[in-house]
């Protein structure tokens, strides 16, 4: 995600982002709704300009305001270096944190070839995830389903647990809003999944990938290639379940660059004492579940040194409940 905004005198005399004006860029656009400024202008941009920037060049700005860069953030690219060279003030690193986390997905993808994983789920005020009869449906407010699924849309891939397939049969595509539908990822080592599970459903263009271990019976995985599901053997973890390690590299390969995890508690647990975990977002209802489902297992936490930390935390109310979006320190 690229923005520009081009300003004269305190005005804004040009805006444009990536994908507005189709290919072309949006420096080039904002630069062509500036064209009427006489005054030098200042360019502002949350990501560093690499290409097809000519027109930057022969717009010659008196200053470029950048937030952050594709690469290595201390070495400056070509073009920057030229404009400095031509003595425009080029402002680095503004606003960076805010810049890093727009482009946070692409950030994490480029630089280690694994998808950006985001953990949400939806805990009552006493961090349960469902009641002990597992009952979830639903513990948070329609306005928090609403913004589940607007992270469904954003991500190329949503995963969950069998458990969760098996308790509540969710469907994982985008309803609520518009959008495209993600890849559904089932995490089951022994194949459990009931070949009529909704998850599976192939009503629309929503693709879903089992993924299991050597333990799944050969005969279950024809029946649900014959149906069109991908079904994926992974090596088992140190507990004969799916690695979610060599998941995580294989859906990197294949270029799914985000993954949105819905749940339930024993693979957010695994996810997390891995330390496979990017960003969690946690709807936190005015409920109180006692004995249920709880959100988070045991991470083998003894000393608090040894907390998972959050950094960048956020929050804001969403009709009844509490949004916490927060990045893995
Ligand atoms: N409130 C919410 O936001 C929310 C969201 C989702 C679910 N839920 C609730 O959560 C409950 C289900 O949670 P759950 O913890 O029982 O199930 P889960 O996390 O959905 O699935 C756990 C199962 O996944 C399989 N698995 C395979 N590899 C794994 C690995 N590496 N780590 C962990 N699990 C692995 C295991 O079964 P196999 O060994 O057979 O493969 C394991 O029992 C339901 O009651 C559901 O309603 C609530």
């Amino acid at each position: 995600m690229i923005g520009v905004v081009v300003v004269s005198r305190g005005e804004v005399v040009g805006e444009s982002f990536a994908g507005k004006e189709g290919s072309q860029s949006a420096i080039v656009t904002a630069l062509g709704e500036a064209k009427a400024a006489s005054e030098a202008v200042t360019v502002y941009t949350n990501f560093e300009p690499s290409e097809d920037v000519s027109s930057l060049i022969e717009a010659r700005p008196s200053r470029l305001v950048i937030g952050t860069a594709a690469g290595d953030q201390s070495s400056r690219s070509e073009f920057v270096r030229s404009l400095s060279q031509r003595g425009v003030v080029v402002d680095f690193g503004v606003c960076q944190e805010e810049c890093l986390e727009l482009n946070e997905r692409f950030f994490k993808f480029s630089r280690t070839g694994l998808p950006f994983v985001t953990v949400k789920f939806a805990q009552s005020l006493d961090g349960r995830i469902a009641t002990s009869t597992g009952d979830s449906q639903w513990i948070s407010s329609t306005a928090a389903l609403r913004l589940a699924h607007q992270l469904r849309r954003d991500h190329d891939s949503v995963l969950v647990g069998i458990g969760t397939v098996l308790s509540d049969d969710p469907r994982l595509t985008v309803r609520l809003v518009n959008g495209r539908d993600p890849l559904r990822i089932i995490i089951d080592s022994r194949l459990r999944i009931p070949l009529d599970a909704r998850v599976l459903e192939r009503k629309s263009n929503a693709r879903a990938l089992v993924a299991t271990t050597e333990a799944a019976d050969q005969n279950a995985i024809r029946e649900l290639e014959k149906s069109g599901i991908e079904v994926m053997v992974l090596p088992t973890s140190a507990d004969s379940r799916v690695n979610l390690s060599d998941l995580l590299r294989v859906l990197g390969e294949r270029g799914i660059a985000s993954v949105l995890v819905e749940g339930g508690g024993e693979i957010i647990t695994s996810l997390l004492s891995d330390r496979l975990v990017d960003r969690l977002v946690i709807a936190v209802a005015p409920k109180l579940i006692g004995r249920g489902i709880e959100a988070v297992g045991n991470l083998d936490v003894m000393n608090l040194s040894e907390a998972i930390t959050l950094s960048s935390m956020k929050t804001r109310r969403l009709g009844p409940d509490i949004i916490f979006d927060a990045r893995l320190a």
